[in-house]
């Protein structure tokens, strides 16, 4: 068992699924502070003003990190990460996106954030935005505006300089492609947006991440900025060439943002759909050219599934966020939430990226999200969750195949939520993935007390062996 020498280990979150005080010093509204409470067969409600008296918002409190990251980035430590994958919550830096000037508080609050990362020797890894745009950028229409490309290039800009030296890996957008999917997430578009609209935002976050790589690189030659692709694996429902085209096409339609990001221009099965439907792209001089500039130097993705697709595309069954596109897959198991575990299938999504790209690799979020039950053993809380180890252990067991047997690149792994924090579809806190337990329940209630569960010292003995003992 061999992971290279400066594999990076570690483990992911995003700033509005853990930090909480949603409007303490100075931070502004962001999408996420709008979406409410869901479960497993309820949706989250977008709700257009805040209502406490009707709804509970689950980003508002989630772990209060704001107010524990001492002691949380002290457990990260214990474990050994020598990387943390987090994001900056744009609207604690700019709070209402449009500012002419960036929020010092904020500011401050990554800068301790940051440097007590540094301190363990942990290097962060950061997301410039994940699932969080500020509600001040609605009245330009949010990404549909060219406006909001300008906007977050100051933002990215700010943070970039300010972190120089501190930070040297970066990533522009969490799960780009969700903008098919998920378009609140992505970027404050409505759920029930046309494709039209969904492809000039993509447009538009497109040529932003483009033009924050190249400025990035020239703030700091030593920068990595990477894609983050969400994961969209497919197998194709039979071998019969119609299932075969289907399911190329369903992965065409997911993975087009990450071929612009990486090769610096739309491939042309996209620009044909375009052409097909009648989209014209908001389009101006020299953006081809800032598309090429703008490449990015290493593709990061999350893996929690994969789907099984064919030549019917409507009404078969339910896969990631919704999507109506997948045939269920009589080989694997489900989660309690119904997403489909395939350990194997990390294997191949690892050469698919690789074999497409050419370019460094890096697992950013993988996990299972499970119902935990804390009990006491010799005097301590914990949980015994031997089935999130056994979904880990074999997941990391194909990526070491995937560096030994395939020779792909992998620069690293950053397991999602390391501690546990709300979730991004359902709001819910009781949908786990961490290491660590946090003591609260769906509605934020509960000590907020943290508790090493038992993959806390499973985890910590893999990285200690760099995977040798998994
Ligand atoms: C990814 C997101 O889609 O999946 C995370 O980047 C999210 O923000 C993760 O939390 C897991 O999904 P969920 O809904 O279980 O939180």
């Amino acid at each position: 068992m061999k992971f290279p020498k400066n594999f990076l280990w570690g483990g992911a979150t995003a700033a509005n699924q853990i930090e909480g005080a949603y409007l303490e010093d100075g931070k502004g509204l962001s999408t996420a502070d709008m979406m409410t409470l869901g479960s497993r067969k309820q949706k989250r409600v977008i709700s257009e003003t805040i209502d406490e008296d009707k709804y509970y918002y689950p980003t508002h409190n989630a772990i209060d990190f704001y107010h524990h990251y001492e002691e949380d980035i002290r457990l990260f430590a214990e474990m050994g990460f020598n990387v943390y994958r987090m994001s900056i919550a744009w609207s604690r830096i700019f709070p209402n996106g449009d500012n002419a000037e960036p929020n010092q508080k904020g500011l401050a609050f990554y800068d301790k954030v940051i440097d007590l990362c540094l301190s363990y020797g942990i290097k962060p890894l950061i997301t410039l935005s994940h699932f969080e745009t500020p509600m001040g950028l609605k009245k330009y229409g949010f990404w549909t505006s060219k406006k909001t490309i300008d906007f977050f290039v100051k933002y990215a800009t700010t943070v970039l300089e300010h972190f120089k030296g501190r930070v040297n890996y970066w990533l522009t957008f969490n799960e780009i492609n969700v903008m098919s999917t998920m378009p609140w997430n992505a970027g404050g578009i409505s759920l029930d947006a046309d494709q039209k609209t969904k492809d000039i935002a993509a447009y538009n976050q497109l040529i932003a991440s483009a033009k924050v790589v190249k400025i990035a690189h020239e703030i700091d030659d030593n920068n990595k900025i990477g894609a983050m692709y969400c994961g969209h694996f497919s197998y194709a429902n039979s071998a019969s060439p119609d299932d075969v085209q289907g399911n190329n096409n369903f992965q065409d339609k997911m993975i087009y943002y990450i071929d612009v990001q990486s090769r610096g221009y739309y491939p042309n099965y996209k620009l044909k759909e375009l052409e097909r439907l009648n989209i014209n792209l908001p389009k101006q001089t020299g953006d081809d050219e800032i598309l090429k500039a703008g490449t990015v130097d290493f593709i990061s993705f999350s893996y929690y599934m994969t789907h099984v697709c064919g030549s019917k595309t409507k009404g078969i069954f339910k896969g990631l966020n919704g999507l109506e596109t997948g045939y269920e897959n009589p080989y694997l198991e489900k989660s309690d939430w119904g997403w489909e575990i395939d350990p194997k299938g990390l294997r191949i999504a690892l050469n698919f990226l690789y074999d497409r790209y050419q370019k460094p690799v890096m697992v950013v979020e993988n996990g299972l999200g499970a119902e935990d039950n804390l009990i006491k053993k010799q005097g301590h809380y914990t949980v015994e969750d031997d089935y999130r180890i056994d979904y880990l252990r074999k997941h990391l067991l194909e990526i070491e195949k995937a560096i030994n047997i395939d020779g792909v690149p992998v620069m690293g792994y950053t397991a999602w939520g390391p501690i546990d924090l709300v979730a991004a579809s359902t709001g819910q806190m009781t949908k786990r993935y961490g290491f660590i337990y946090v003591d609260m329940d769906n509605f934020g209630r509960g000590t907020g007390n943290r508790y090493k569960k038992k993959s806390f010292n499973w985890y910590k003995n893999v990285i200690l062996s760099n995977g040798a003992n998994l």
